[in-house]
């Protein structure tokens, strides 16, 4: 059975946020820095984690020397290195936003590509609004690309709209950031909505036979 779950970042999680993040922002300049950003009282990250499965990294490349390097070819069978499986959980998404006085602002989201698809997105977008309300947020903001339809389908789903437009706001191609904008997290029409779409997420989550339970509070 296979069950995920949400989680405050930890200092271990950092190589696989960085992965995340590479992969689904391979022209963001400069990568979230990570490790400063788990000490920023702002800023608050969660990540998405499959109980039992650990993380196997990719092999570090150039991590033997040159004559070791060349040992192991003469001697590949011997000395064939090892497969690094480690002893961290598998991590498939995080999620981050800063706290600006009243306003949640997501600094960043993204799923494993492999894991797409299947609610992981929504779970962390739902949780980190759920964090955001605990800290007396008032609204939740991000910038997403005009051309991102994907993850503006996922927050116009979270009551998000088009509340501004930052021209040639990405320097790698110059487009265009959208600002997208809860309303009051306090609404009642917010409040309803969200209500909602979380009985719905646990409803699909329990449905999938691949996720299992999802234990969601
Ligand atoms: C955006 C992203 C985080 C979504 O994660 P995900 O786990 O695949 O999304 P989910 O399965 O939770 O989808 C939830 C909702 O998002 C929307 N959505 C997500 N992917 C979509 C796609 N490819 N096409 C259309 N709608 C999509 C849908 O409304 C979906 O609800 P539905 O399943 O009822 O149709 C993921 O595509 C990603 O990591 N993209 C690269 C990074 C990125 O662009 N981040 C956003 C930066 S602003």
């Amino acid at each position: 059975m296979t069950v995920f779950s949400v989680r405050p970042m930890h200092i271990e999680d950092l190589s696989q946020a960085v992965e995340i993040e590479r992969e689904a922002f391979p022209t963001q300049w400069p990568p979230t820095p990570f490790k400063r950003e788990l000490g920023n009282k702002m800023a608050h990250y969660l990540v998405a984690w499959q109980e039992g499965h650990r993380w196997d990294p990719p092999p570090r490349r150039g991590a033997l020397p040159l004559l070791s390097r060349v040992g192991h070819l003469l001697c590949w069978s011997r000395h064939r290195p090892q497969h690094n499986h480690s002893d961290q959980p598998f991590i498939v998404g995080v999620v981050g936003f800063w706290l600006l006085y009243d306003e949640a602002h997501i600094t960043t989201i993204a799923v494993r590509r492999s894991h797409r698809r299947l609610g992981l997105g929504e779970m962390l977008l739902h949780a980190s609004i759920e964090m955001a309300v605990a800290l007396r947020a008032r609204v939740v903001t991000l910038e997403v690309r005009a051309t991102n339809t994907d993850a503006q389908a996922l927050y116009e789903k979270y009551g998000f709209h088009q509340s501004g437009v930052r021209r040639g706001y990405y320097t790698d191609n110059n487009e265009d950031a959208l600002i997208m904008t809860t309303d009051s997290l306090e609404s009642a029409s917010f409040r309803d909505g969200f209500q909602l779409l979380k009985q719905e997420l646990i409803k699909r989550m329990h449905a999938a036979p691949s996720m299992g339970n999802w234990p969601l509070s």
